[in-house]
């Protein structure tokens, strides 16, 4: 059984094609590439088909990333084909508990942060959208934190 993670932001060309890269780049250097498989979308249709910011593919790259993916929205049948569904902060989080149709539905969602042990009560992963290129850094350092954490933690389960 593999396990599929979706992490989730607002317009997936930023934060989530991020954490689909780190997440599965961790799955790969821990040889768990059968285990889990990972995948992003956003709650918005603004940037879909395009590829993520290239101010984070930069970022990704500098980490050995590559982020090939292009933007596509969530949709409501995702909540049936993935196991895990990570939202980037707390207003990802309440539009996809919307969403959702049932309480197994719901018990799917989680908040990045909630995994980083550096959250200090801050449970959103900040939008870099409109920062500049050391907020993309900051990013990075959060989700790979959160990455490892919650990979640990489906490894625990
Ligand atoms: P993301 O960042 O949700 O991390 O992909 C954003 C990308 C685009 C916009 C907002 C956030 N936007 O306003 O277009």
């Amino acid at each position: 059984m593999i396990t599929k993670v979706l992490f989730v932001c607002l317009g997936n060309i930023c934060r989530s094609p991020l954490a689909e890269g780190v997440f599965q780049y961790l799955v790969d250097e821990r040889s768990l590439s059968d285990k889990y498989r990972a995948h992003s979308a956003g709650t918005s249709n603004w940037h879909v088909g395009e590829l993520a910011d290239p101010r984070m593919r930069k970022t990704a790259r500098s980490h050995n990333i590559e982020l090939a993916g292009r933007a596509r929205q969530f949709n409501v049948v995702d909540f049936d084909h993935f196991d895990v569904i990570v939202a980037m902060d707390c207003r990802n989080r309440e539009d996809l508990l919307r969403l959702a149709r049932s309480e197994t539905d719901r018990q799917k969602v989680r908040i990045m942060r909630d995994y980083d042990v550096q959250a200090d009560g801050d449970l959103d992963v900040p939008d870099p959208y409109y920062s500049g290129s050391l907020g993309f850094e900051n990013v990075y350092h959060i989700i790979r934190r959160s990455s490892k954490s919650l990979l640990q933690t489906l490894e625990n389960a």
